[in-house]
Protein backbone atom coordinates (compact mmCIF):
# COMPACT_ATOMS: atom_id res chain seq x y z
CA UNK A 1 0.00 0.00 0.00
CA UNK A 2 1.84 3.32 -0.71
CA UNK A 3 1.27 6.32 1.32
CA UNK A 4 2.33 9.78 0.86
CA UNK A 5 4.55 11.83 2.65
CA UNK A 6 5.44 15.43 2.18
CA UNK A 7 8.89 16.40 1.10
CA UNK A 8 9.80 18.60 3.99
CA UNK A 9 12.64 17.63 6.64
CA UNK A 10 10.64 15.50 8.29
CA UNK A 11 9.32 13.29 5.43
CA UNK A 12 12.93 13.13 4.70
CA UNK A 13 14.12 11.94 7.87
CA UNK A 14 11.35 9.37 8.20
CA UNK A 15 11.93 8.03 4.50
CA UNK A 16 15.65 8.22 5.31
CA UNK A 17 14.68 5.67 8.42
CA UNK A 18 12.39 3.05 6.51
CA UNK A 19 14.83 2.65 3.81
CA UNK A 20 17.83 1.91 6.40
CA UNK A 21 15.13 -0.20 8.17
CA UNK A 22 14.74 -2.02 4.82
CA UNK A 23 11.47 -0.42 3.18
CA UNK A 24 10.74 1.07 -0.19
CA UNK A 25 10.44 5.10 -0.40
CA UNK A 26 9.20 6.27 -3.92
CA UNK A 27 10.83 9.46 -4.82
CA UNK A 28 11.18 12.27 -7.04
CA UNK A 29 14.33 12.93 -9.31
CA UNK A 30 14.77 15.63 -12.18
CA UNK A 31 13.88 12.55 -14.72
CA UNK A 32 10.74 10.61 -13.18
CA UNK A 33 9.82 8.83 -9.40
CA UNK A 34 11.96 6.39 -8.75
CA UNK A 35 11.08 3.30 -6.19
CA UNK A 36 14.06 2.87 -3.76
CA UNK A 37 15.57 0.69 -1.32
CA UNK A 38 18.88 0.58 0.23
CA UNK A 39 21.32 -0.80 -2.48
CA UNK A 40 23.28 -3.19 -0.35
CA UNK A 41 20.75 -4.92 1.36
CA UNK A 42 19.71 -8.12 -0.89
CA UNK A 43 16.78 -8.39 0.86
CA UNK A 44 14.99 -4.94 0.36
CA UNK A 45 16.44 -4.47 -3.29
CA UNK A 46 14.47 -8.13 -4.00
CA UNK A 47 11.16 -6.18 -2.53
CA UNK A 48 11.70 -3.78 -5.18
CA UNK A 49 11.73 -6.41 -7.91
CA UNK A 50 8.46 -8.24 -6.37
CA UNK A 51 6.42 -5.09 -6.40
CA UNK A 52 7.97 -3.96 -9.61
CA UNK A 53 7.28 -7.47 -11.04
CA UNK A 54 10.32 -7.05 -12.71
CA UNK A 55 12.42 -10.34 -13.98
CA UNK A 56 15.50 -10.39 -11.09
CA UNK A 57 17.90 -10.18 -13.61
CA UNK A 58 17.46 -6.69 -14.87
CA UNK A 59 19.61 -4.60 -12.95
CA UNK A 60 18.77 -1.63 -11.29
CA UNK A 61 20.32 1.81 -11.28
CA UNK A 62 22.35 3.41 -7.44
CA UNK A 63 21.75 6.74 -6.64
CA UNK A 64 24.45 8.39 -4.48
CA UNK A 65 25.10 11.54 -3.45
CA UNK A 66 27.80 12.29 -4.64
CA UNK A 67 30.88 10.93 -7.49
CA UNK A 68 32.91 10.91 -4.04
CA UNK A 69 30.47 7.60 -3.95
CA UNK A 70 30.88 6.01 -6.92
CA UNK A 71 34.67 4.15 -5.31
CA UNK A 72 32.29 2.35 -3.02
CA UNK A 73 30.48 0.37 -6.02
CA UNK A 74 32.78 0.84 -8.74
CA UNK A 75 36.47 -0.90 -9.03
CA UNK A 76 37.63 0.85 -12.17
CA UNK A 77 36.88 4.17 -13.75
CA UNK A 78 37.77 5.32 -17.28
CA UNK A 79 39.08 8.90 -17.56
CA UNK A 80 35.98 9.68 -19.83
CA UNK A 81 34.05 8.38 -16.76
CA UNK A 82 35.50 10.61 -14.86
CA UNK A 83 35.13 13.72 -17.12
CA UNK A 84 31.48 13.32 -17.47
CA UNK A 85 30.96 12.48 -13.72
CA UNK A 86 32.62 15.97 -12.61
CA UNK A 87 31.10 17.67 -15.58
CA UNK A 88 27.67 15.95 -15.64
CA UNK A 89 26.54 15.40 -12.66
CA UNK A 90 24.14 16.27 -10.01
CA UNK A 91 22.17 15.47 -13.40
CA UNK A 92 20.05 13.08 -15.64
CA UNK A 93 22.76 10.76 -16.49
CA UNK A 94 23.75 7.10 -15.30
CA UNK A 95 27.07 5.56 -16.06
CA UNK A 96 27.99 1.74 -16.39
CA UNK A 97 30.77 0.83 -14.70
CA UNK A 98 32.63 -2.13 -13.63
CA UNK A 99 31.64 -3.67 -10.28
CA UNK A 100 33.68 -3.76 -7.20
CA UNK A 101 33.04 -7.73 -6.89
CA UNK A 102 30.41 -8.47 -4.30
CA UNK A 103 29.09 -4.98 -3.82
CA UNK A 104 25.53 -4.27 -4.58
CA UNK A 105 24.74 -8.10 -5.98
CA UNK A 106 20.73 -7.99 -6.21
CA UNK A 107 20.63 -4.41 -7.09
CA UNK A 108 23.20 -5.36 -10.04
CA UNK A 109 21.30 -8.61 -10.74
CA UNK A 110 24.30 -10.42 -10.63
CA UNK A 111 26.49 -8.44 -13.73
CA UNK A 112 29.66 -7.17 -13.18
CA UNK A 113 28.66 -4.37 -14.17
CA UNK A 114 26.66 -1.57 -12.05
CA UNK A 115 24.45 1.72 -12.62
CA UNK A 116 25.35 4.80 -11.15
CA UNK A 117 23.54 7.91 -11.19
CA UNK A 118 23.81 11.26 -8.95
CA UNK A 119 20.21 13.38 -9.44
CA UNK A 120 20.25 16.87 -9.20
CA UNK A 121 16.87 17.20 -7.52
CA UNK A 122 17.09 18.62 -4.30
CA UNK A 123 14.58 16.03 -2.39
CA UNK A 124 16.52 13.31 -4.01
CA UNK A 125 19.84 14.81 -2.89
CA UNK A 126 18.41 15.30 0.76
CA UNK A 127 17.40 12.02 0.80
CA UNK A 128 20.58 10.43 -0.22
CA UNK A 129 22.12 13.15 2.22
CA UNK A 130 19.72 11.54 5.41
CA UNK A 131 20.48 7.95 4.10
CA UNK A 132 24.16 8.73 4.21
CA UNK A 133 23.88 9.41 8.36
CA UNK A 134 22.58 5.92 8.25
CA UNK A 135 25.14 5.10 6.67
CA UNK A 136 23.39 3.91 3.53
CA UNK A 137 26.42 4.56 0.42
CA UNK A 138 23.41 4.51 -2.47
CA UNK A 139 19.90 4.22 -3.09
CA UNK A 140 18.73 1.04 -5.59
CA UNK A 141 15.83 2.75 -7.52
CA UNK A 142 13.96 1.80 -10.86
CA UNK A 143 11.41 3.67 -12.28
CA UNK A 144 8.64 3.78 -9.79
CA UNK A 145 6.15 1.87 -12.10
CA UNK A 146 5.46 -1.39 -12.38
CA UNK A 147 7.02 -3.32 -14.45
CA UNK A 148 6.26 -2.41 -18.72
CA UNK A 149 4.10 0.32 -17.49
CA UNK A 150 4.50 4.11 -18.49
CA UNK A 151 7.26 5.78 -15.93
CA UNK A 152 5.91 8.17 -13.27
CA UNK A 153 6.70 11.49 -13.13
CA UNK A 154 4.34 12.98 -10.18
CA UNK A 155 3.44 11.12 -7.12
CA UNK A 156 -0.27 11.07 -8.02
CA UNK A 157 1.07 8.82 -10.81
CA UNK A 158 3.06 6.34 -8.34
CA UNK A 159 -0.23 6.20 -6.18
CA UNK A 160 -2.51 4.99 -8.93
CA UNK A 161 0.14 2.60 -10.36
CA UNK A 162 0.81 0.80 -7.05
CA UNK A 163 -2.98 1.39 -5.87
CA UNK A 164 -3.69 -2.32 -5.55
CA UNK A 165 -0.04 -3.13 -3.99
CA UNK A 166 0.69 -4.75 -0.60
CA UNK A 167 3.96 -4.06 0.07
CA UNK A 168 4.10 -1.09 2.08
CA UNK A 169 5.79 2.11 0.49
CA UNK A 170 6.48 5.47 1.24
CA UNK A 171 5.87 8.17 -1.56
CA UNK A 172 7.60 11.33 -1.36
CA UNK A 173 5.45 13.77 -3.16
CA UNK A 174 7.68 17.07 -4.69
CA UNK A 175 5.47 17.59 -7.67
CA UNK A 176 6.26 17.08 -10.71
CA UNK A 177 9.91 16.13 -12.24
CA UNK A 178 11.47 18.73 -14.49
CA UNK A 179 12.78 16.79 -17.04
CA UNK A 180 9.96 14.12 -17.55
CA UNK A 181 11.50 10.83 -19.38
CA UNK A 182 14.45 8.79 -17.64
CA UNK A 183 18.54 9.35 -17.79
CA UNK A 184 21.04 9.01 -20.63
CA UNK A 185 22.47 5.68 -19.80
CA UNK A 186 26.37 5.63 -20.80
CA UNK A 187 28.07 2.09 -20.79
CA UNK A 188 31.73 2.98 -19.72
CA UNK A 189 32.87 -0.49 -19.70
CA UNK A 190 33.43 -1.10 -23.39
CA UNK A 191 36.57 1.05 -23.54
CA UNK A 192 34.43 3.42 -25.56
CA UNK A 193 31.99 4.93 -24.47
CA UNK A 194 28.84 3.43 -25.53
CA UNK A 195 25.27 5.02 -25.25
CA UNK A 196 22.29 2.65 -23.87
CA UNK A 197 19.15 4.84 -23.64
CA UNK A 198 18.79 8.32 -24.61
CA UNK A 199 17.56 10.82 -22.65
CA UNK A 200 17.47 14.53 -21.92
CA UNK A 201 21.42 14.87 -22.55
CA UNK A 202 22.08 14.38 -25.93
CA UNK A 203 24.99 12.45 -27.12
CA UNK A 204 26.73 15.78 -29.03
CA UNK A 205 26.70 17.60 -25.69
CA UNK A 206 28.02 14.15 -23.90
CA UNK A 207 31.14 13.82 -26.24
CA UNK A 208 32.00 17.28 -25.64
CA UNK A 209 31.93 17.22 -21.81
CA UNK A 210 33.88 13.70 -22.00
CA UNK A 211 35.91 14.42 -24.83
CA UNK A 212 35.32 11.31 -26.93
CA UNK A 213 32.45 10.36 -29.69
CA UNK A 214 30.01 9.10 -27.52
CA UNK A 215 28.69 6.17 -29.86
CA UNK A 216 25.17 4.69 -30.07
CA UNK A 217 24.34 1.25 -29.32
CA UNK A 218 24.08 0.74 -33.15
CA UNK A 219 27.49 1.79 -33.36
CA UNK A 220 29.10 -0.41 -30.96
CA UNK A 221 26.49 -3.71 -30.73
CA UNK A 222 27.53 -6.02 -27.58
CA UNK A 223 25.71 -9.40 -27.97
CA UNK A 224 26.83 -10.23 -23.73
CA UNK A 225 24.68 -7.00 -22.48
CA UNK A 226 22.26 -7.77 -20.17
CA UNK A 227 18.67 -7.66 -20.72
CA UNK A 228 17.28 -4.34 -19.33
CA UNK A 229 14.00 -3.36 -19.75
CA UNK A 230 15.19 0.12 -21.81
CA UNK A 231 16.22 -2.37 -24.59
CA UNK A 232 13.20 -3.93 -24.76
CA UNK A 233 10.91 -2.90 -27.84
CA UNK A 234 8.07 -2.90 -26.07
CA UNK A 235 8.47 -0.37 -22.91
CA UNK A 236 6.77 2.22 -21.35
CA UNK A 237 3.47 1.19 -22.72
CA UNK A 238 0.17 2.83 -21.98
CA UNK A 239 -3.02 0.78 -21.95
CA UNK A 240 -4.18 2.22 -25.18
CA UNK A 241 -2.98 0.91 -28.55
CA UNK A 242 -0.35 4.10 -29.76
CA UNK A 243 0.69 4.86 -33.34
CA UNK A 244 2.66 7.40 -34.71
CA UNK A 245 1.15 9.22 -37.76
CA UNK A 246 2.03 12.48 -39.60
CA UNK A 247 -0.89 14.71 -39.73
CA UNK A 248 -2.50 14.26 -42.50
CA UNK A 249 -3.54 10.71 -41.92
CA UNK A 250 -4.65 11.55 -38.65
CA UNK A 251 -6.98 14.19 -39.81
CA UNK A 252 -7.94 12.20 -42.65
CA UNK A 253 -9.06 9.51 -40.18
CA UNK A 254 -10.80 11.95 -37.77
CA UNK A 255 -12.86 12.95 -40.74
CA UNK A 256 -13.55 9.70 -42.09
CA UNK A 257 -14.71 8.75 -38.32
CA UNK A 258 -16.60 12.08 -37.37
CA UNK A 259 -18.62 11.22 -33.87
CA UNK A 260 -16.90 7.58 -33.99
CA UNK A 261 -13.99 9.06 -32.76
CA UNK A 262 -14.93 9.17 -29.09
CA UNK A 263 -12.23 6.63 -28.10
CA UNK A 264 -9.19 8.22 -29.33
CA UNK A 265 -6.63 10.57 -28.10
CA UNK A 266 -4.61 13.30 -30.30
CA UNK A 267 -1.62 14.42 -29.22
CA UNK A 268 -0.05 17.01 -31.61
CA UNK A 269 1.69 20.04 -32.52
CA UNK A 270 -0.58 20.88 -35.54
CA UNK A 271 -4.18 21.93 -34.63
CA UNK A 272 -6.35 19.31 -35.78
CA UNK A 273 -10.65 18.99 -36.19
CA UNK A 274 -12.91 16.90 -34.78
CA UNK A 275 -15.34 17.97 -31.67
CA UNK A 276 -15.64 14.26 -30.49
CA UNK A 277 -11.89 13.22 -29.63
CA UNK A 278 -9.61 13.66 -26.92
CA UNK A 279 -6.99 16.13 -28.44
CA UNK A 280 -3.98 17.26 -25.90
CA UNK A 281 -1.79 19.78 -27.62
CA UNK A 282 1.82 18.29 -27.70
CA UNK A 283 4.70 21.07 -26.72
CA UNK A 284 6.51 22.44 -29.28
CA UNK A 285 10.08 21.92 -28.06
CA UNK A 286 11.73 18.54 -27.01
CA UNK A 287 12.52 19.50 -23.52
CA UNK A 288 8.88 20.81 -22.89
CA UNK A 289 7.41 17.58 -24.77
CA UNK A 290 9.68 15.39 -22.50
CA UNK A 291 8.12 17.32 -19.94
CA UNK A 292 4.73 16.86 -20.73
CA UNK A 293 4.72 12.71 -22.17
CA UNK A 294 4.17 10.47 -19.59
CA UNK A 295 1.95 12.34 -17.98
CA UNK A 296 0.10 12.72 -21.37
CA UNK A 297 0.20 8.84 -21.41
CA UNK A 298 -1.17 8.65 -17.68
CA UNK A 299 -4.05 10.80 -18.65
CA UNK A 300 -4.70 9.15 -21.59
CA UNK A 301 -4.93 5.97 -19.94
CA UNK A 302 -6.98 7.64 -17.22
CA UNK A 303 -9.60 8.35 -19.64
CA UNK A 304 -9.88 5.03 -20.79
CA UNK A 305 -9.24 5.73 -24.53
CA UNK A 306 -8.88 2.73 -27.06
CA UNK A 307 -6.07 4.34 -29.20
CA UNK A 308 -3.71 7.11 -29.06
CA UNK A 309 -2.22 8.93 -32.26
CA UNK A 310 0.25 10.56 -31.90
CA UNK A 311 2.15 12.89 -34.43
CA UNK A 312 5.57 12.03 -35.25
CA UNK A 313 8.46 14.33 -34.06
CA UNK A 314 10.87 15.44 -35.53
CA UNK A 315 14.15 13.54 -36.38
CA UNK A 316 16.33 16.07 -35.15
CA UNK A 317 19.18 15.19 -31.98
CA UNK A 318 17.33 17.07 -29.40
CA UNK A 319 13.79 14.74 -29.84
CA UNK A 320 15.85 11.34 -29.80
CA UNK A 321 15.07 10.77 -26.20
CA UNK A 322 11.03 10.94 -26.63
CA UNK A 323 11.29 9.94 -29.83
CA UNK A 324 12.82 6.63 -28.49
CA UNK A 325 10.05 6.49 -25.95
CA UNK A 326 7.18 6.84 -28.35
CA UNK A 327 8.56 4.00 -30.13
CA UNK A 328 8.55 1.78 -27.40
CA UNK A 329 5.33 2.97 -26.15
CA UNK A 330 4.03 2.23 -30.39
CA UNK A 331 5.93 -0.91 -30.00
CA UNK A 332 3.53 -4.41 -29.50
CA UNK A 333 4.60 -7.92 -28.12
O1 LIG B 1 16.14 8.50 -14.77
C1 LIG B 1 16.35 7.35 -14.39
O2 LIG B 1 17.33 6.69 -14.77
C2 LIG B 1 15.32 6.74 -13.43
C3 LIG B 1 15.40 7.50 -12.11
C4 LIG B 1 14.53 6.91 -11.04
O3 LIG B 1 16.73 7.62 -11.71
N1 LIG B 1 15.57 5.36 -13.25
C5 LIG B 1 15.31 4.43 -14.20
O4 LIG B 1 15.52 3.13 -13.79
O5 LIG B 1 14.92 4.72 -15.31
P1 LIG B 1 14.98 1.87 -14.61
O6 LIG B 1 15.30 0.66 -13.80
O7 LIG B 1 13.57 2.06 -14.97
O8 LIG B 1 15.89 1.84 -15.85
C6 LIG B 1 17.24 1.56 -15.66
C7 LIG B 1 17.85 1.00 -16.89
C8 LIG B 1 17.32 -0.38 -17.18
O9 LIG B 1 17.09 -0.49 -18.59
C9 LIG B 1 18.44 -1.26 -16.69
O10 LIG B 1 18.45 -2.51 -17.26
C10 LIG B 1 19.65 -0.41 -17.03
O11 LIG B 1 19.25 0.87 -16.66
N2 LIG B 1 20.80 -0.80 -16.21
C11 LIG B 1 20.97 -0.69 -14.89
N3 LIG B 1 22.14 -1.25 -14.48
C12 LIG B 1 22.73 -1.72 -15.60
C13 LIG B 1 23.93 -2.42 -15.86
N4 LIG B 1 24.76 -2.76 -14.90
N5 LIG B 1 24.21 -2.73 -17.14
C14 LIG B 1 23.36 -2.39 -18.14
N6 LIG B 1 22.19 -1.75 -17.96
C15 LIG B 1 21.87 -1.42 -16.72
MG1 LIG C 1 11.82 2.02 -15.96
Amino acid sequence: MPTLLGCDAAAIAQAAQTLAQGGLVAFPTETVYGLGANATDDQAVAAIFATKGRPSDHPLIVHIASADASAHFAHSIPAFAQALMTRAWPGPLTLILARKPGVANASAAQQPSIGLRCPSHPVAQALLQAALDWGLKGISAPSANPFGRISPTTAQHVMALFADTLNPIQVIDAGACSVGIESTIIDCTRGRPVCLRPGSLGLEALSKLCGERVLTSDEMPNQQAPRSSGDMAQHYAPRAKLRIMDTKAIQAALDILGPDARQIAVYARTRLHNPHVLMRPMPHTAIACAQDLFAALHDFDAAQVKLIWVEAVPESEAWAGVRDRLRRAAATL
